[in-house]
């Protein structure tokens, strides 16, 4: 089997570099070690920056993001009891949308098939070779090869690609804390997403569309779902959102749960001969900054670009510079995801001071327009090189 570029990975990274660079006449092969149900279904990200919906929308998958995604204009910082609104498109002139990865994912999918796309799921990508071009995978008990002018490595932090790069710096930092993520049938409480700090722990309201609630809650990183019944986790939310005055938050039925660990983790190429990392198998974000899936999008605009370029032209100037270039957009939102984390966090190791710095510096974020701007221009996303 041969193709121009064989993709690891069907999550949001690997299906939209194929979709790129089908709408620019190059080839691709898609191995997804898990079947379609599971990487249309598995619940994470929902705040896009406006750059990536105009990727999106500029490629034509954007059809039903523009029919049922949620644009934003504003965050709200709550802390002290008191809500502190960050008019992000009044300072940006950018807005936001909330639109699950999930929905992106079906799009993509959806795509892909109707373009007559090669996307094989159930295919678990064993190994590569980046200076042979060479992906073996297994699909249907059967061990294969694909050959490729390049291999894109979007296989998730977990994927196999990464190990492929010899020489591999990496970055890392943990977290002393998790995300309980909940998905609840119950109308959001709140118009414009909440990043709540309270003494107890971070807290997120954020939604999926005007009847589905979706919510996180700063728990320890050994956390056990188990110990977390619907009425505590409500119960912790209403006491993280609370506010001296009439707001409530309204509870209903939760129906999906998940903890996440907290990392930040960089790897340093992100390219080998023939081999590209993007998205989350490159770089991982703390997810407080709504960046990881942003990143993946980017990466692969950047290299879609590229590799059009390289078959085009003949020329690999892009190519050769894809590293670097992702590089500084990843490091400026790795820096953004800590210093959001670290600011809305409660640090189990603070002591009295860190906690005084830290709320001077909550109160300088909503009372400064020159602070307020720095966190809105990261928050919407700085433009594509
Ligand atoms: P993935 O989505 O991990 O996809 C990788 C794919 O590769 C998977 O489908 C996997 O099955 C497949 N794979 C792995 N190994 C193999 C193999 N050997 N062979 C074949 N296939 C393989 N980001 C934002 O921008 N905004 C947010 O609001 C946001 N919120 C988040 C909230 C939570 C709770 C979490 C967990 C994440 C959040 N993120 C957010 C981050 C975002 O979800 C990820 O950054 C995004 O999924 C990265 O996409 P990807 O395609 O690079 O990787
Ligand atoms: C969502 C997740 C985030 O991490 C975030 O910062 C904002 C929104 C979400 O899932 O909706």
């Amino acid at each position: 089997m041969r193709t121009q570029v064989a993709i690891v990975g069907g999550g949001p990274a690997g299906l939209l570099l194929s979709h790129l660079l089908h709408r620019q006449g190059v080839e691709s092969v898609v191995l997804e070690s898990r079947d379609r149900a599971y990487v249309e279904r598995r619940q994470r990200a929902g705040m896009l920056e406006q750059g990536t919906t105009d990727v999106l929308r500029g490629s034509g998958a954007g059809a039903r993001l523009d029919r049922e995604g949620l644009v934003h204009h504003g965050i709200e910082l709550r802390f002290g009891g008191a809500g502190h609104r960050i008019p992000i498109t009044d300072l940006t002139g950018r807005t936001v949308t909330v639109y699950a990865q999930t929905e992106i994912v079906k799009d993509l999918v959806a795509l892909r098939l109707a373009d007559g796309g090669d996307v094989r799921f159930e295919a678990e990508v064993l190994a590569v070779d980046p200076s042979g071009g060479t992906v073996a995978f297994r699909q249907d008990g059967v061990t294969r090869e694909l050959r490729a002018d390049y291999i894109a490595g979007c296989d998730g932090f977990h994927g196999v690609c990464r190990a492929a790069v010899p020489d591999v710096r990496t970055f890392t930092r943990d977290y002393p804390f998790a995300w309980l993520g909940v998905l609840a049938d119950v109308a959001p409480s709140t118009d414009e997403l909440i990043y709540a700090h309270h003494e107890r722990g971070f807290a997120l309201h954020s939604l999926r569309s005007p009847s589905v609630s979706r919510l996180y809650l700063q728990v320890a990183p050994d956390a056990d779902l188990a110990d977390w019944s619907d009425q505590r986790i409500w119960d912790e939310l209403a006491t993280r959102f609370g506010t001296p005055g009439g707001w409530k938050l309204k509870p209903g039925p939760i129906t999906d749960r998940s903890v996440t660990p907290m990392r930040s983790f960089v790897a340093e190429p992100m390219r080998h001969d023939r081999l590209f990392l993007a998205g989350d198998a490159a770089h991982i974000v703390p997810p407080t900054g709504a960046k990881g899936l942003n990143l993946a999008v980017s990466d692969v605009t950047v290299l879609a670009r590229a590799l059009t370029e390289r078959y085009a032209s003949g020329t690999s100037a892009l190519l050769d510079a894809y590293s670097a270039t992702c590089l500084r957009r990843v490091w400026r939102a790795e820096h953004f995801s800590y210093w959001m984390t670290t600011l809305l966090h409660a640090d189990p190791g603070a002591d009295d001071f860190d906690r005084r710095l830290q709320r001077s510096h909550l109160e300088y974020v909503a009372g400064s327009t020159a602070a307020a701007t720095s966190l809105a221009e990261n928050y919407a996303g700085l433009p594509l090189e």
